[in-house]
């Protein structure tokens, strides 16, 4: 087994080309929604990461057989046999993912039950799952706290409804599409998120024989159908590991082409990369970001739902904006609390400050709570070589990117959380010439 516990020699810049492969986001719910179908589905282009793992044992113990070819990236699923699996198995192989909300539409469908393990993921703020509750409860589900989790239950076929998302949750989106599809009637949603993951999710329910249409105002529209097919599907590219190499090129001063990258998924993150300094250019296989030589510019940058800049791309972000001349002002106003990771930054030299208030943009959800969710960061500061402790999962690739763009030896703890979202990013940092080692 790998050690959790990477050294780092940092203080070169990371040059060369990796691919990436499917979204992370996307693969899971694409893999959930193969338990709709009457048939088997195929997906293709499924990194080979943890969240995969969880996500086929979880649909082995609902009795779908799953095999994962990681060599090609296939995975091929038929859920002829799909029954509840029981409590205690669905909490074992979950663990820490949020994954095992999203099957209770397709098992209230297909067997009239679902249970829900009390739930972790990363920790970047309450993550609640409220939106998730009240959808299931309005398409008829009956919901009952028990010890260790969750049960729901269909009395009867789930009807369909109208609600308005409090937030577009890019889960409560997921959740209603998935519960939609086989509820008798039609169903709307406002207010509902339109990340590109989630249209990737419609594309699949539609070759499934889903009928959803979608309009210019976040309001979502299924009629529901009486049965499914299975599904064949090439997944979209995951935007967020492209972004986290881009950050990685600009931090390092380096120069790295991400084979795989999309340009149509990364508008927002591109026009933000182009105004902190950085360059790229869009070639037949990818994206090339690279570190133009000179100062880096610091900016004013806001997370928010697609099409804005998305709240994942923002911690890699915050570490190159350690090297650029000025003060960068961040505004979080996707999750409340998700600029912990910033205090290894500053052990490592990083001057960032937290503040409550709503900075450099709009008010948010935030502004009137306790929660420090804005950052300035002023640089450039050179960044020192330290001991670090993996938080999350992105916060945990940007400590891997501060190690690896301060000089000296740094030791950082606890990296198998990052192999949860990054497909074999041991051997992409090699072929990007980083001089790390296991202990
Ligand atoms: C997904 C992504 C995550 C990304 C996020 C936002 C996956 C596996 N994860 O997470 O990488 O950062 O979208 O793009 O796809 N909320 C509630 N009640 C709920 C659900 C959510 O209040 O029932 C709030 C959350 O606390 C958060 C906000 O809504 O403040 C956004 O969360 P959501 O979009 O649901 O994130 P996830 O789907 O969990």
């Amino acid at each position: 087994m790998v050690s959790d516990v990477l050294e780092v020699e940092g203080g070169s810049p990371l040059t060369g080309r990796i691919a990436v492969r499917g979204a992370k986001n996307f693969v899971s719910k694409a893999m959930v929604a193969s338990l709709l179908g009457q048939g088997p589905s195929q997906l293709n282009s499924v990194p080979q990461i943890r969240d995969v793992e969880i996500v086929a044992d979880l649909l082995r113990a609902h009795g779908v057989s799953v095999s994962v070819d990681d060599a090609t990236g296939t995975v091929a699923m038929n859920p002829l046999g799909v029954e509840l699996a029981k409590a205690a198995d669905i909490a074992t192989h979950a663990g820490s993912s949020r994954i095992p909300i999203l099957f209770c539409g397709p098992l209230l469908h297909r067997v009239g039950e679902a249970f829900i393990p009390d739930l972790g993921g990363c920790d970047i703020g309450g993550r609640p799952i409220d939106f998730h509750l009240q959808i299931l409860r309005q398409f008829g589900a009956e919901v009952s706290k028990e010890p260790g989790g969750i049960r729901l239950t269909a009395p009867k076929r789930l009807q369909g409804m109208q609600m308005e998302l409090a937030f577009p949750s890019v889960g409560a989106t997921e959740q209603f599409l998935l519960t939609a599809v086989l509820a008798e009637g039609i169903t709307v949603l406002r207010g509902a998120a339109v990340e590109p993951e989630i249209m990737d999710l419609v594309a699949v329910l539609q070759q499934m024989g889903a009928i959803i249409s979608i309009e210019t105002d976040r309001t979502i529209k299924v009629e529901g159908v009486d049965s499914l097919e299975g599904y064949r599907h090439n997944s979209l590219p995951d935007r967020i590991e492209v972004a986290s190499w881009a950050a990685a090129a600009l931090a390092t001063g380096g120069d790295i082409t991400v084979d795989g990258a999309r340009q149509d998924d990364m508008v927002t993150y591109l026009n933000v990369f182009r105004k902190a300094g950085g360059r790229f250019d869009i070639t037949e296989t990818g994206i090339r970001f690279y570190h133009p030589g000179g100062p880096l510019s610091s900016i004013a940058v806001e997370t928010g739902v697609h099409p804005g800049f998305m709240t994942d791309w923002q911690q890699p972000l915050v570490v190159a904006l350690t090297q650029a001349t000025g003060l960068s002002v961040v505004h979080e106003t996707v999750y409340e609390q998700r600029f912990g990771f910033t205090e290894a930054l500053r052990r490592m030299g990083a001057r960032i400050q937290l503040y409550r208030e709503c900075l450099g943009g709009q008010v948010c959800r935030f502004g009137m709570r306790n929660y420090q969710h804005s950052a300035i960061i002023c640089g450039p500061t050179p960044l020192r070589a330290a001991e670090i402790e993996v938080p999350d999962l992105r916060g945990g690739f940007s400590h891997l990117i501060a190690a690896l763009a301060a000089p000296g030896r740094s030791t950082v703890t606890g990296i198998g959380l990052i192999d949860r979202g990054y497909e074999h990013f041991n051997a992409k940092l090699e072929a990007l010439g980083a001089r790390t080692w296991h202990r």
